[in-house]
């Protein structure tokens, strides 16, 4: 039995994608191999290989002076990358909205001059903080952002406006709605609550912002011309992974591509808030513009509540609803492939827990 799975990743596939693996699985197109077992230079794979960036790019529109990476490593990978790649004359702003802008923060401050020019750390990330240009300092390589916090819930509507490159972890955010790619220098974002299975990570870059020659070491792995001049073949790709990455964005496009989805995703989150703000006894703590559309964390009257919560869901099938360490409470990450059955199943567990536990 199929069950709703709320974790905040790696998440639930679209059923089609795991049907298409399913029946692929001994023989993918003949061939009587799994996709696993082929060699990365087969044309069956290569075939898959350009599909996927190819798809992702009419998905995304991302503009011709952008090339599309894919790496492994994860997001985290990024953290130390995009500083060893991008630090030219050493100088970087991060904005600071919870646990994973931190960590990118942290990976990069032994590298350069790196500031943390705001945050909302004191009000345990409920809300992005406001940024006006003249707080971003002169002369940057780039300046970081996490478009949508997974663990705080919160998401950015606005980007700031800055003159370098903005370089953001969409991790959680990437393909949920509409974005201009071409306000970024940098897109990037581990595969396992979007894009697929973990395992991949894609690397969305301005071309003029790859450079073959970097003014310190960088490992030859960590480059982004390594991958960037060998179609990112230059090793061994995560074929099984970009193969069901792309059965997923195959799906994507055939419900009709990003404005398709953010509706129903809008359709999923506002459901949701709607619900909670509307209960004297559930709450959500974020700033009602700043809401995340995949992440939704939410609070009983008490911790032990919360945990008895957590526990009935998974029994009614609705699994992996805890928050996240830092936070407690329960966390909904609704993110593309979850259907609004899902939400609505969610809601009306809710209605029953509260009914069974206000006192
Ligand atoms: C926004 C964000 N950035 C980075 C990460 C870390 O990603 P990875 O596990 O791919 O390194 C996560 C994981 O949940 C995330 O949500």
């Amino acid at each position: 039995m199929r069950v709703y799975n709320f974790s905040a990743g790696p998440s639930m596939l679209f059923e089609e994608t795991l049907t298409e693996t399913r029946d692929n699985m001994l023989s993918y197109k003949g061939s009587g191999l799994c996709v696993a077992e082929m060699s990365h230079r087969s044309k069956d794979y290569s075939d898959i290989h350009a599909e996927f960036i190819e798809t992702l790019r009419e998905l995304m529109q991302i503009p011709e002076n952008y090339a599309v990476l894919l790496l492994q490593g994860g997001a985290s990978q990024q953290f130390d990358a995009a500083p060893l790649n991008l630090l030219r004359n050493g100088k970087a702003d991060y904005v600071i909205t919870g646990h994973w802008s931190e960590r990118a923060f942290a990976q990069a401050a032994p590298l350069g001059d790196i500031a943390a020019v705001a945050t909302s750390k004191e009000s345990v990330f409920t809300y992005i903080p406001e940024l006006p240009p003249e707080i971003f300092r002169e002369g940057t390589d780039y300046v970081h952002i996490t478009t949508n916090n997974t663990i705080y819930g919160t998401r950015y509507t606005v980007l700031p406006d800055v003159k370098s490159p903005l370089v953001a972890d969409a991790s959680s955010g990437i393909l949920s709605e509409y974005a201009d790619i071409s306000k970024f220098g940098v897109i990037y974002a581990g595969a396992q609550k979007n894009i697929g299975p973990a395992g991949l990570t894609v690397v969305i870059i301005r071309k003029d912002l790859i450079y073959d020659d970097l003014p310190r070491y960088c490992p030859k792995m960590l480059k982004y011309s390594t991958q960037a001049n060998a179609d990112s073949l230059f090793n061994t790709p995560p074929c099984m992974t970009v193969y069901m990455s792309l059965l997923n964005l195959r799906q994507l496009k055939k419900l009709g591509g990003i404005s398709a989805i953010q509706k129903i995703n809008e359709e999923k989150a506002s459901l949701l808030y709607d619900f909670i703000d509307n209960s004297d006894f559930y709450k959500n703590n974020v700033k009602k513009k700043d809401r995340s559309l995949m992440n939704v964390p939410f609070l009983s009257p008490n911790a032990d509540l919360d945990k008895k919560f957590i526990k009935e869901a998974a029994s009614d099938g609705l699994l992996t609803l805890g928050g996240h360490k830092t936070v407690g409470g329960m966390r909904a990450s609704v993110y593309n492939a979850m259907p609004v059955e899902g939400v609505k199943k969610l809601i009306e567990f809710m209605k029953k827990f509260e009914r069974d536990n206000k006192n």
